[in-house]
This record gives structure tokens, C-alpha cells and sequence, in this order.
């Protein structure tokens, strides 16, 4: 009896999970992967994968896109332009944050950010929450119900005034992350010394881009990473600290695991590839490009970083896509004006260079497995968020979001790329591999030089229970 061809076979791949390389044809219907073996029947396409390595979509667990900001500043990266970009990269699941305002409604937050994503995706997304105001109607209604609709994990912030806590705050937070299974990040820096610092910095005109990194030095993330462990202990809970930048936060994490405590790391491309330099030097104000919080640090704390990644201290290698323009009045240029440090946008964009970035340094440049590679970028994001195995798995009934790797040199170019920002920070820098095509659920959405627009092929993701603790035994 004839069996009913595959809507896709995608052959000959060599396929990377985080647990395994093997070679095998990955067969695909309705949008699923529904069988994996050599020598599968036919598809009704058919797309000969050569050799080459395939893994799954990326999940890009920590990204913006679209969030409300006071004007003139505005992010450039929507739904439509910023999937794009991802989807060019790898990318095929993306978590951005639908951000509360203080005084505003939580609940209210989340309407708004499904009315600019909906109809607008290119590849599937889901939404952490920014708890900025945490009333006890939001702690004691709108979060646990939340919650059980899917939005099962939250950010909270130690710094910026409009959305930093104290830690009473968080505390009340956390009690609720613990009470309800989510999973709590946190953003871990001493807003009161970095106050204290801009203010000096400030008074003595030192107004430059390159001053944010003096006004943000290792020790106001080492305490308040510290302080977040603390907190969490109290709380018993785990938490996931999100852009870790260097070395000292690096050291609490490494204590806390130590001691037994479930705290979680995530680590970004600007802190292996950027460092304080890039903020500029003496009066330029093109450092603006670079500047994001933390802020990069110097070639000594990347090699801490790539340590962490290799270790296994980190679970989690996500972008921090915050997309502003350089030029124009709604970015970098604050209505229109070279601006002191403390009034430029925090963030670089990043989405569809973190894929490429890793595989070319960390798996080419020998520093990382492929497995391990898979875990960072597409595994453990979708096991800490509640999304695997239907995300960040290549396996029978789990989503056909696919990557081919293309190996060879190409240099990254921010003509070439698709987000909406008029600058990549990683101008210049030369690749070793690059996506040669981006399976979402099963429809080609990159082919390596086209990208294939489908706004509203995204779906929202309601996000199960998180399922992601670290793994105590490898590590110091
Ligand atoms: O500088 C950064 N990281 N901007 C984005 C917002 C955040 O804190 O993640
Ligand atoms: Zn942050
Ligand atoms: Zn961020």
C-alpha cells in the first residue's frame, strides 16, 4: 500500500540536538517534524540538506520589539521587521516583553502588545511580562491569573527609574514566581550607585558615551547580582539572571550554584564580541551605538564569558535586541541632539547576528560543541520558558522550525541585514558560517538570499510551566 508523501523532507542533514550529532532525513507534515531515519519516503518537496548541519530554530528568549517607550524615543523593530531579521538569522521563536507601566494595568500591558504583534509575525512568538508597578492587584489578581494563561515568566529590574523595584518589591515578586511555578529574571544592577556615579560624572562634564561604562562599573552588577541571589534565597526560588557581562557577576553565580541555590544565567553576543572601547573614545559620539546595560567590558571578561559558556554556567545566549536608530530624533539622537550619556537609549540590536555569531566563534572557532551551541540558542531558552519540546527540539511531533548551516566567510554588513536599525555594532566583523535556510513550522522563510515574507505566520505562544534547572554537578 502507497503511503502518502511528506509535505517536505528535508535529506541528508547531519542533524545537531543538544544531546547528539547523527545524520538523518527529517520528514515534515502540518507544519510538525514527523519522522526522522535514513532513507525516508517521499515528500511532496523535497530539499537536499547535503551534508550540512541542521539544527533547530533558535529561540531568542530575551529580545524587544515594539515596546511602548517615552517619545521621542521609539523603538525601530516591530513585529513585522523585527521576525524578519530574526527569522534571516535563525531565529524562528522570539520572546519579547510586554512591559507594565507604573500606575498602569499589567493585564492592560499584554492587550496592547498582542495588538502590535497580531497579524504581524513572521515566525512564532511568545511574551515575558515587565512587572514595573507591583500593586497587590497585580500581585494577588493579575499575575497569578496571568500566569495561567500562559504568560509564565516575568522580568523585574533593580535599575532604570521608570521600571526599577526595591527589594521589598521584589521580594513580593518573587514570592509570586515561587507560588505559581514562573520563572523570575532579573535585570541586576545598583541603580543607587549608578546614580551616584552619573551625577559626579555629570557635575564634572564628563557627558561623553564612553562615561556609561564608567557609571556602570562591574561592582554596581556584582552587588545587585548578588543582592537578586539573596533575594531569591530568601524567596527559595529560582531565577535567571539575565546579560551577564563579566567576570564578578560571573563569580556570584558560580558561589550561588555552589551553594546549591537554582540561579539561572543568561549571557549576550555584546559580551564576547564588544567591549568598553566600543563606547568610543574622548568626545565621539559614535560609542552611542554600543551603549546597552550592563555595558561591555574588556578581552579579559570575554574570556570569562566564552568560560561560562563552555562550563555550562550559562543556560541561556539570547540577543537583547533593543533596537533603536543612530541617526533621526527616536533613537540614539534624542529628538534630534547628541546626548548626555545618561539620556541615550540603552541597547544594541542583535537579533539576527546572535545565531551566526555563536556558530562561526564558539562552534567554528572551537571554544563550544555543537550541542552545546544547540542548548544556548534554541533548547534550554525553550525548556526555561515552558515551550519545549514543541520548541527548540528536533524530534518526532516537535515544531518544524529548522535551521541549515552554511559554512564559508561573509562579512556582516547592516545593508545586508533585515531589522529595521539603521547600524549593526557588528559592522565589519567577518563570519564563519551564516543560516542557508530557515524552516517555520515547515514553510521556507529563508532560503539564504531571499527572505520570504508571511506576516501573520507567527503565532502567539501561550508558554507552559518553566522546566529548566542547572546543572549543579558540572560545575565548581
Ligand atoms: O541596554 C539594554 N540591555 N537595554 C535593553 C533593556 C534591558 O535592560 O534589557
Ligand atoms: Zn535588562
Ligand atoms: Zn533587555
Amino acid at each position: 500500500m502507497a503511503t502518502a508523501p511528506f509535505d517536505l523532507v528535508l535529506r541528508n542533514a547531519r542533524v545537531a540536538t543538544a544531546s547528539d550529532v547523527f545524520d538523518a532525513d527529517i520528514a515534515v507534515s502540518g507544519g510538525r517534524i514527523v519522522q526522522l531515519g535514513q532513507g525516508l519516503g517521499p515528500g511532496r518537496r523535497e530539499i537536499d540538506a547535503a551534508g550540512r548541519v541542521v539544527t533547530p530554530g533558535g529561540v531568542d528568549a530575551h529580545c524587544h520589539l515594539d515596546q511602548p517607550m517615552a517619545p521621542p524615543v521609539r523603538m525601530a523593530d516591530d513585529f513585522d521587521t523585527g521576525t524578519r531579521s530574526a527569522a534571516c538569522g535563525g531565529t524562528t521563536t522570539v520572546i519579547p516583553f510586554a512591559a507594565q507601566e507604573k500606575g498602569g494595568s499589567l493585564r492592560a500591558a499584554v492587550a496592547d502588545y498582542h495588538r502590535r504583534a497580531e497579524g504581524r509575525a513572521h515566525v512564532d512568538y511568545a511574551f515575558h511580562l515587565i512587572v514595573s508597578d507591583p500593586t497587590p492587584a497585580v500581585l494577588q489578581q493579575e499575575l497569578p491569573a496571568l500566569i495561567q494563561e500562559g504568560y509564565t515568566s516575568f522580568k523585574v529590574y533593580m535599575t532604570y527609574d521608570d521600571l526599577k523595584l526595591d527589594d521589598g518589591q521584589i521580594l513580593d515578586v518573587l514570592a509570586v514566581a515561587r507560588q505559581h511555578g514562573a520563572m523570575a529574571m532579573i535585570h541586576a544592577e545598583n541603580a543607587d550607585c549608578i546614580e551616584w556615579l552619573s551625577q559626579r560624572l555629570e557635575a564634572a562634564g564628563r557627558t561623553a558615551p564612553r562615561f556609561h561604562a564608567h557609571a556602570r562599573p562591574m561592582l554596581v552588577e556584582r552587588e545587585a547580582t548578588h543582592r537578586a541571589i539573596a533575594l531569591a534565597e530568601l524567596v527559595d526560588v529560582p531565577v535567571l539572571i539575565v546579560h551577564v557581562s563579566g567576570r564578578e557577576a560571573v563569580e556570584q553565580i558560580r558561589w550561588a550554584r555552589a551553594h546549591g541555590l537554582n540561579v539561572l544565567a543568561e549571557t549576550c553576543p555584546q559580551y564576547l564580541f564588544l567591549t568598553a572601547d566600543d563606547l568610543g573614545h574622548d568626545d565621539s559620539y559614535q560609542g552611542a551605538r554600543c551603549i546597552c546595560s550592563p555595558p561591555p567590558r574588556d578581552r579579559a571578561n570575554q574570556d570569562v564569558i566564552w568560560g561560562g559558556l563552555h562550563d555550562g554556567l550559562f543556560s541561556v545566549f539570547s540577543s537583547d535586541h533593543a533596537p533603536f536608530c543612530f541617526d533621526g530624533a527616536e533613537g540614539k539622537h534624542p529628538g534630534g541632539e547628541e546626548a548626555p550619556f545618561r539620556h541615550i537609549p540603552n541597547g544594541i540590536p542583535g537579533l539576527e547576528t546572535r545565531m551566526p555569531l555563536l556558530y562561526s566563534e564558539g562552534v567554528l572557532g572551537g571554544r563550544i560543541t555543537l550541542q552545546r551551541f544547540v542548548e544556548l540558542t534554541a533548547t534550554h531558552p525553550a525548556r526555561a520558558y515552558g515551550l519545549h519540546p514543541r520548541k527548540g527540539a528536533i524530534a518526532i511531533g516537535s515544531d518544524a522550525d529548522l535551521v541549515v548551516w552554511q559554512e564559508g566567510e561573509r562579512v556582516i554588513r547592516n545593508a545586508d541585514l533585515h531589522h529595521a536599525v539603521d547600524y549593526t555594532p557588528y559592522e565589519g566583523h567577518v563570519l564563519r558560517a551564516w543560516p542557508a535556510l530557515t524552516l517555520a513550522s515547515g514553510e521556507v522563510v529563508w532560503d539564504g538570499t531571499q527572505f520570504h515574507p508571511r506576516p501573520g505566520r507567527g503565532r502567539f505562544l501561550p508558554c507552559g510551566t518553566p522546566s529548566l534547572l542547572p546543572r549543579r554537578s558540572t560545575l565548581p
